[in-house]
């Protein structure tokens, strides 16, 4: 039984304009019909007041902490409609704990891993209609909590929500799966050593977006990053993490230590490159070093991954004083396998070795 108590939607949208809007929805343009919530207090009283509501408008008083000192935490993942009629997630415990991580470093409650999962699996449940059947599409799920309490003192906020909303979502890149290009910021940082790097909170993308900006003024999709500390070596893209296959098929990825997001994309397909027998390389990847690559053709392919942009090829590579082709331009042979072996997981159409998938329905 569901701890969730349900408070229903009183005006659903009709069955014909939800199936018209899950065809082919721009990603994170539509939600469903609900959310979960459940409110924290300090004081010992936790956690409590667990619901699916209609989706719809927050009340926040102007004085919302959150609105002021960003304490905010996220997550993204993705509920898969199977061919048997079941509806599941992928490695939801993963993106739990990291949550936990995230809300540590914000100075906000941990949420136990089992409401975490409760939630998607309420929200899922009533929403479920809301699950897109068309190949490539999925149902996002972005879990989050932020700072509600109506305070403007600077302290860790004595009341929390935590929300899950859900979106029908296709392809995170308009141009679908076409290799992206990618404007290397050689300006401004992301995250800096002790700083919230690690941590998947609105921050970050916040400090994100002048240089996604920059990326878009330079006819890019997405903004890499170089590390705060030498401003040399690669770190991760605006909305997600960025790896390089070399010529002689192995993998080489900037290691999360501390100023990179810890992508559960990044670690499943770490995990099935190593599955080939392909050896991994965790370790600071200089930007000369990948220019030099790619010229060379040592660097063969170039991909970014997260839960939004599963695996996509990166095509083209700029900056102030480069401006290079990947390869040929065109998706790499093992950027597409890999991103073809872990959508056949995600969808139930291959094996689940690790057992990573979660039913939720
Ligand atoms: C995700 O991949 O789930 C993210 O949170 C990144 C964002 C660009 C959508």
């Amino acid at each position: 039984m569901s701890r969730f108590a349900l408070d229903p939607n009183p005006s659903p949208l009709e069955a014909c304009e939800r199936a018209a809007l899950i065809q082919a929805p721009a990603f994170g343009t539509v939600f469903t019909d609900h959310m979960a919530q459940i409110t924290w207090q300090a004081g010992g009283r936790g956690w409590h007041d667990h619901r699916i509501v209609p989706y719809g408008p927050l009340q926040l008083m102007p004085a919302t902490s959150v609105l002021h000192y960003a304490q905010e935490v996220f997550e993204g993942l993705k509920a898969y409609r199977w061919e048997d009629g079941s509806i599941r997630t992928f490695r939801p415990a993963a993106n739990a704990e990291r949550f936990s991580r995230s809300a540590r470093r914000l100075a906000l409650p941990e949420l136990p891993v089992e409401d975490f999962l409760d939630s998607l699996a309420a929200l899922v449940k009533v929403d479920q209609a809301w699950v897109p059947a068309e190949p490539g599409t999925s149902l996002y799920l972005r879990p989050f909590m932020f700072a509600s309490e109506p305070f403007i003192g600077v302290r860790a906020a004595h009341e929390v929500t935590y929300l899950v909303i859900a979106s029908p979502v296709g392809a995170y890149f308009k141009g679908g799966l076409a290799p992206v290009s990618i404007w290397v910021d050689q300006t401004y940082h992301r995250a800096g050593p002790g700083g919230t790097g690690a941590a998947k909170c609105g921050g970050n993308y916040a400090a994100s977006l002048v240089s996604q900006e920059l990326a878009y003024a330079h006819g890019c999709e997405q903004v890499l990053f170089l590390d705060a500390a030498t401003s040399t070596c690669l770190e991760e893209l605006g909305g997600m993490n960025v790896a390089l296959v070399m010529a002689d098929g192995s993998v080489v990825t900037p290691p999360t230590s501390g100023t990179i997001l810890e992508g559960v994309t990044r670690s499943s397909l770490l995990q099935l490159v190593r599955d080939r027998g392909l050896t991994v390389t965790e370790r600071p990847v200089e930007l000369a070093e990948a220019l030099a690559g790619i010229k060379a053709g040592t660097v063969a392919e170039v991909f970014a991954c997260g839960t939004a942009a599963v695996v996509t090829p990166v095509g083209r590579l700029a900056g102030e004083d480069f401006d290079l082709t990947v390869g040929d331009g065109r998706p790499g042979a093992l950027t597409m396998s890999l991103r073809q072996e872990l959508t056949d997981i995600q969808y139930g159409r291959g094996e689940d070795r690790h057992a990573w998938t979660h039913r939720l329905v």
